[in-house]
């Protein structure tokens, strides 16, 4: 195979090993290994995440360029999530990414996980039409640590015009899923849960944020307190209501998201609307951006389930569009926890 145009994508920001292959923006494989050391602890435990990484690293890569049938030689680039993340966890991506740069000779390209996630989009499959969205579009970004409404002008250019000033979608899902006592993470469970409960059961507060920024710490609170105080009148509140509170949450996490992304396709004027990371999983918040979209006449894109949660695809399309920008790292280059 020729060498032109193959980039290794390495990701390890946070509690999933990954690494893909790609021949420019055609996805040749796609290795994830998940951590399910830190569902004891209810959370992500970054000294253990880092550790896994380093057991996982090798074994994935090495699949990943078994199934793409590429020799480390072939390589002719590599990508690696720089951040924002786990120090340690992003410390052993980077620094395989480098090992494997002085072997081999291939240059390294560094990414952005949040701009992986919204490129995620342009992820080609060998035997799949995937749609595209065009430029401009809005990018509803929803992570276990970030939620933002990004207008994206180019692959590489974007502006983010609304962000959370204090918790991330997915942090309100993991945080409250924890206050049920249900296993870490919480959001699918939740997602799952929901499917058999009345979404109008309970109503929990909505945040009064200006312009197009959200807040999902209050409607922790709010779920906290409600329950605190529905379990000291019935002991087995929790368990009798389970999918009904999952529902209404549900619910009401995708109400705040739709309610600042219907604002902002209003405001900006862009008809397209795409919606990227974990949460992008969740199947009631497909359900009602596929509602908006015949609401407001929106071509909206939603990411196929399997480049939704953390994967190194969206790190090896990220990097061609790096590549193609003419951008390579350096062999010093360090990690950021905060990018
Ligand atoms: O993008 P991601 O895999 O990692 C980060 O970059 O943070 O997102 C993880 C988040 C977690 O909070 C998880 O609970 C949430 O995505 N998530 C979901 C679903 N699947 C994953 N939240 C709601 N519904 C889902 N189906
Ligand atoms: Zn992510």
């Amino acid at each position: 195979m020729e060498k032109q145009g193959i980039i290794l994508g390495i990701e390890s920001s946070c509690d999933d090993t990954s690494a893909a292959v790609v021949r420019n923006t055609t996805l040749l494989a796609n290795v994830i290994a998940n951590q399910s050391v830190h569902e004891a602890y209810g959370g992500v435990v970054p000294e253990l995440a880092s550790r896994a990484h380093q057991q996982n690293i090798i074994p994935v890569v090495n699949r990943a360029l078994e199934l793409a049938k590429i020799t480390p030689k072939e390589v002719s680039a590599i990508a690696f999530t720089r951040g924002p993340g786990l120090m340690g966890s992003l410390l052993v991506g980077t620094s395989f990414a480098k090992g494997l740069s002085l072997a081999t000779g291939a240059p390294l390209v560094e990414v952005n996980h949040l701009q992986g996630h919204v490129l995620s989009h342009f992820i080609e499959e060998p035997d799949k039409n995937l749609p595209h969205p065009k430029f401009p579009f809005l990018c509803l970004l929803v992570s276990g640590g970030h939620t933002q409404i990004l207008l994206v002008k180019k692959p590489l250019e974007h502006e983010i015009i609304g962000q959370t000033i204090d918790d991330a979608a997915g942090e309100a899902f993991d945080k409250c899923a924890k206050v049920m006592d249900l296993p870490y993470p919480g959001g699918p469970v939740i997602d799952k849960l929901a499917a058999q409960g009345d979404v109008k059961k309970f109503s929990f507060a909505k945040p009064q944020i200006p312009n197009l920024d959200y807040s999902f710490s209050g409607l922790k609170t709010s779920f906290l307190y409600f329950l605190r105080d529905s379990v000291a009148q019935n002991s087995n509140f929790i368990a009798e209501n389970k999918a009904d509170l999952c529902a209404s949450l549900q619910r009401t996490i995708i109400d705040i998201l739709l309610n600042k992304l219907e604002k902002a396709a209003r405001q900006i004027g862009v008809k397209e609307v795409a919606i990227a990371g974990g949460v992008s999983a969740n199947s009631g918040l497909r359900n009602a951006v596929k509602a908006a979209s015949e609401k407001h006449g929106w071509n909206v894109y939603l990411p196929e389930l399997r480049y939704t949660t953390d994967n190194a695809a969206m790190i090896a399309i990220a990097g061609y569009f790096k590549l193609q920008d003419g951008e390579n790292a350096p062999l010093d280059i360090a990690p950021l926890a905060r990018y």
